[in-house]
């Protein structure tokens, strides 16, 4: 399968303290990986760098088989990636338009933003609440919006901050549900989770930080 990005020598320095040093991380298109490792392992700080929001340093770095420097982050990756925050913030608009923010600030005609939106709206089963101010809902259908809203914009690679974290029941089996159709429609996703049900997703890859090194483990079960 085609490499999406990869990065060699990723390492990531706050002051005198190393936090990873990654000798290689190559992230293929349309796979999904989830992302684990201890609380404060530097999860979420790897994603950040990923998207674009926190300074690193790399050795080489090739998205799409072109070479790219990471600063300063370049535009076509800042459009291609997209980051969901464990806790989204939201305006407090409506459901529809939050969604469909990404696409008027990159100037998408507002009918082809309409359609994307109810189509994503549909996807994440969030139709209902497309008039619903974004502060009066649950911590599941936030989540789902913030999917929906990331999914609108069809970026090649999705950072998902624990998705799943804040949910429990219905909710959480709602977000995990909506993955599988992400890589069928082509984008990449990398999970930051300790979700076992995220973890156990058929044809999910697993990346783990530990110590400050990445270790990449295949999936021994797979379900056609
Ligand atoms: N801006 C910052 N300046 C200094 N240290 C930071 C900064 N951001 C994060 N850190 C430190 O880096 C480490 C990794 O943090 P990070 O949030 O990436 O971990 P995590 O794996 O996502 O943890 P958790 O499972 O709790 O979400 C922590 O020790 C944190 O205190
Ligand atoms: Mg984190």
């Amino acid at each position: 399968m085609t490499s999406l990005l990869t990065l060699h020598q990723l390492s990531k320095r706050f002051g005198e303290r190393q936090l990873f040093n990654i000798e290689q991380l190559q992230i293929r298109q349309a796979t999904a990986y989830v992302l684990t490792g201890l609380n404060g392992a530097g999860k979420s700080t790897l994603l950040r760098v990923l998207a674009g929001l926190e300074p690193a340093d790399a050795a080489r770095v090739t998205f799409l088989d072109s070479e790219v420097r990471l600063a300063p982050y370049p535009r076509d990756m800042r459009e291609a990636i997209v980051y969901v925050h464990q806790h989204p913030v939201m305006f407090s608009t409506s459901v529809a338009d939050n969604i469909g923010y990404g696409l008027v600030s990159r100037g998408v005609p507002k009918p082809e933003v309409a359609r994307r939106v109810e189509e994503a709206m549909q996807w994440a089963g969030v139709g209902h609440l497309r008039d619903s101010k974004p502060t009066v809902l649950s911590g599941g259908e936030k989540q789902r919006i913030a999917l929906a809203r990331a999914k609108v914009l069809a970026p090649k690679l999705l950072l998902l901050d624990e998705p799943t974290a804040n949910l429990d029941g219905a909710a959480r089996e709602q977000v995990i549900a909506l993955i599988p159709s992400l890589t069928a429609s082509g984008s990449s996703v990398i999970m930051a989770c300790h979700d076992r049900d995220l973890i156990a997703l058929s044809g999910v890859q697993r990346l783990k930080l530990r110590d400050g090194r990445l270790q990449a483990r295949q999936q021994r079960i797979r379900v056609a």
